[in-house]
């Protein structure tokens, strides 16, 4: 029976991937883990301890009590607020994906940790950007996603750790709202443009990056958690679906909301932004392990409105022009 720990697990992408995880592999064995403090709400959806990365022996422990057999350590800095805490992105990022990383030499654990496109940078080529090749990040978290990628990698082939990552794009959902990313406005545009008619973005129009639905992105995740590691020839896969600019997905918006409007005010992000790859080749992950996305741009953009206002209680009728 396949039993999992999930740290990070009230984040954007934990929230909806632990729900998963769960209706898949039932409720009892998928464990919840995050900074806060467990409540009635959140044991209610399953068993759930609060477990800090930054203390050493958090994991292990945990991972001993729970009698677990795979970590899918999701707990991070993300761009923007490492770029406003390096100390304490390098204490979660580094210093917690070494203990996650020990825990599964010491119990045999499969793991499971993202990555970034944020791993790649300003030398690294922009276009259809392979799996391997330039890797110079300029941020804190990139630095902190290389360092995982390849400590992960040294732990499979010195000691044979199933360790496995993806390097995600950009992450847009209707559920818990995006933090401290780089892509955040992405999501945020549509709750402006549902409420306001208007959104001031921090990026440049034309600051083109590598997206993902969050359907792709639990598809994605799970398929690969679940891939035969006979089948695997890499650890570290890109995996792409679409790529858009501001401007681009405010036009996308427009055909549904006519009256929408995009203002820019670029801040300290449109620099990152720009270290960043534009598309992504994800070759490697389609060949070894089936991954293929469902949704485009469009797609995306019309599901958002209609699940955003549903979520707001706002009038929208799906496709109007
Ligand atoms: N969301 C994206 O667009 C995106 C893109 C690329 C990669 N990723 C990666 O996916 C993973 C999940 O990201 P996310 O979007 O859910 O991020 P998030 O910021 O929404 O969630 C991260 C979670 O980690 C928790 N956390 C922070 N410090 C912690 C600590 N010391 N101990 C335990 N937990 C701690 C936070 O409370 C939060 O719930 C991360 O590794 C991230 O780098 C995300």
């Amino acid at each position: 029976m396949t039993r999992i720990l999930m740290t990070g697990s009230l984040g954007q992408i934990g929230t909806e991937l632990i729900a998963l995880l769960r209706t898949k592999y039932g409720k009892e064995n998928v464990i919840g883990t995050d900074l806060e403090s467990p409540n009635e709400e959140l044991e209610d959806l399953g068993p759930y301890q609060r477990l800090d990365v930054t203390d050493h022996t958090a994991i292990a422990t945990a991972v001993e009590l729970y009698n677990v057999d795979w970590l899918v350590h999701n707990a991070s800095l993300l761009s923007a607020s490492g770029e406003r805490n390096p100390r304490l992105a390098m204490d979660v990022n580094i210093r917690g994906f070494e203990y996650a990383i020990e825990a599964a030499k010491e119990y045999n654990l499969r793991i499971l940790t993202p990555s970034s496109m944020a791993a790649f940078g300003p030398s690294t080529p922009r276009l259809n950007t392979p799996d391997v090749t330039i890797m110079r990040p300029n941020t804190i978290y990139g630095v902190s996603k290389v360092y995982i990628e390849l400590l992960g990698e040294y732990y499979h082939s010195k000691w044979g750790v199933d360790f496995r990552s993806l390097r995600y794009p950009g992450i847009i959902s209707s559920g818990i709202m995006p933090e401290g990313g780089t892509t955040d406005y992405a999501v945020d545009i549509f709750y402006e443009a549902l409420k306001q008619k208007t959104y001031e973005c921090f990026l440049k129009p034309d600051a083109t990056l590598p997206m993902m639905y969050m359907p792709d992105c639990l598809k994605g995740t799970l398929q690969l958690l679940e891939a035969d590691n006979a089948n695997l020839i890499s650890r570290v896969f890109n995996v792409a679906a679409f790529s858009f600019s501001p401007g681009e997905i405010a036009a996308e918006i427009q055909i549904h909301i006519p009256d929408f409007e995009i203002t820019y005010n670029p801040d300290f992000r449109q620099i990152l932004a720009e270290s960043w790859p534009q598309s992504l080749s994800d070759t490697n992950a389609r060949a070894q392990w089936n991954w293929m996305p469902d949704y485009t741009l469009s797609m995306m953009v019309e599901d958002m409105l209609e699940k955003l206002a549903a979520k707001l209680e706002i009038e929208y009728l799906s496709g109007s022009e």
